[in-house]
């Protein structure tokens, strides 16, 4: 019955109308709270840098580049290999792409290889054999010069990055996976 009132312990009595009103008060309260809630999240980063997921700054190509024909460089919190090759330098992700096991670097064949079903690739990714359906994912480094400028960073097929100057700082964005390229089976 609207307008009737509701008895309070302390004596004091308000109508049911004004009872509504504070629930429906209430209510757009605490919608309006989740909804700014929800804004702030797509706002800010999702991820830190220096955290998978984000970007990670290494150093000066010089300092954390593996020579030419040497094997990868293991970054192990960053969930890649860093390879060098005559093309240019790769972050390779170190998941496989056949069902997501951790492969290995073999120094004793120079390839990777996966241990859970048997997929071999090359030092730049390259599917050699086995069950994978491509050659290895790789993230996208950026080079930045000593004010920061990107000038330059991997393309969108994923290709070897070339390292004009060892005195530029590379950068790989672990937020931006390339898929590799299907497997060129026998
Ligand atoms: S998960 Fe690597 S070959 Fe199957």
């Amino acid at each position: 019955m609207v307008g009737s009132a509701i008895a309070q312990p302390t004596g004091m009595s308000i109508t049911r109308r004004e009872f509504l009103t504070y629930i429906w008060a209430a209510s757009m309260a605490l919608f309006m709270a989740e909804a700014g809630g929800v804004a702030i999240l797509f706002v800010l980063p999702r991820f830190r840098a220096g955290e998978f997921g984000g970007i990670f700054r290494l150093g000066s190509a010089r300092a954390v580049l593996p020579p030419v024909g040497e094997g990868p460089r293991e970054h192990p919190d960053a969930r890649f290999w860093l390879v060098h090759t005559e093309k240019g330098a790769l972050a390779l992700y170190k998941v496989c792409t056949h069902l997501g096991c951790l492969y290995k670097w073999v120094p004793s064949n120079f390839r990777f290889e996966c241990p859970c079903h048997g997929s071999k690739f090359q030092l730049d990714g390259t599917y050699i054999e086995g069950p994978a359906p491509r050659d290895l994912d790789r993230f996208v480094i950026r080079l930045r010069d000593a004010a920061g400028r990107v000038v330059a960073q991997t393309n969108p097929q994923g290709d070897p990055l070339p390292i004009p100057s060892s005195e530029l700082v590379i950068e790989v964005d672990t937020g931006t996976r390339i898929l590799g390229r299907p497997a060129r089976k026998a």
